[in-house]
């Protein structure tokens, strides 16, 4: 348990509000890849082509197969939350103060395991968005160059509602205004690699003087920036992390 008891009860007795980060660490064990690992989406596809402004302009075709296949792979049935998504609603709905959560991943797993004050910086696999008229709609189905826009009726311009490498993540202000606010920072399943969301941890510090903890599979890049830390699996982990939270 990375927080000594007597920290989680001056925590809790204040109330105060918590901030939590999750990767795709998180989903791992639901059965999606994460990206960096070494069976992860990155050792399969090169970033350039398929995550990038410019690869949809040079070759939609290639980005549709890559989102369609992801968004396939979402349809699974086995594909469920796990007890890591699970206990974070449970957290939400149970902590005595605000409890706000920004995940990086553009699968549908909080949502479904009951999380509501939920950010999805990286945007959502299930939605696309026209490029034409800005319609932005839930859309499970595979999507084509020649997908007529179900509100504009043109082709070309859906895409899936994903950020891309280059473009600004989403909900930015919110995000850093409950980090300049938090007691609490909590960062799940996520290496550290890429920004913004890997300098959290360091406004959590810095602007709220917030304890920081990170649990993931094994240290991240900014494992040193966080006061505690606990290794191994989230669903070994975050279970018992919240429930010593809530004073189980
Ligand atoms: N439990 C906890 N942590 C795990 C587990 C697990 N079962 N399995 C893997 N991890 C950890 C890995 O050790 C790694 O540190 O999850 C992390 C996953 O890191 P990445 O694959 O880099 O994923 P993430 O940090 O979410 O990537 C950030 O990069 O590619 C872009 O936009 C994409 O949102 C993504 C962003």
């Amino acid at each position: 348990m990375p927080l000594r008891p007597d920290l989680i009860e001056i925590l809790r007795d204040e109330a105060v509000p918590i901030v939590i980060l999750t990767g795709a660490g998180i989903s791992k064990e639901s059965g999606l890849h994460t990206f960096r690992d070494p069976d992860g989406i990155w050792a399969k596809y090169d970033i350039a082509e398929v995550a990038t402004p410019e690869a949809f302009v040079n070759n939609p075709d290639l980005v549709h197969y890559f989102y369609n296949d992801r968004r396939a792979g979402l349809r699974d049935p086995a594909i469920v939350p796990n007890a890591a998504h699970l206990a974070l609603a449970r957290l939400e709905a149970e902590w005595p103060g605000d409890v706000l959560l920004v995940t990086q991943n553009v699968d549908d797993l909080h949502d479904r395991a009951g999380s509501k004050n939920l950010i999805h910086m990286h945007g959502e696999l299930l939605k696309i968005r026209c490029n034409h008229c800005d319609l932005l709609t839930v859309w499970a189905d595979d999507l084509a160059r020649e997908t007529p826009c179900p509100s504009c009726g043109n082709a070309g311009g859906l895409r899936p509602h994903v950020v891309w490498f280059g473009e600004m993540p989403l909900e930015m202000e919110r995000i850093y205004d409950a980090l300049g606010k938090c007691g609490l920072f909590i960062s799940i399943g996520t290496s550290g690699n890429v920004y913004p969301a890997a300098g959290f941890v360091q406004v959590a510090r810095e602007e709220a003087e917030a304890e920081t903890v990170e649990l993931n599979l094994e240290p991240s890049s900014g494992a040193t920036l966080f006061d505690h830390s606990a290794y191994g699996a989230a669903t070994d982990l975050v279970p018992g992390f919240v429930a010593a939270l809530l004073k189980d």
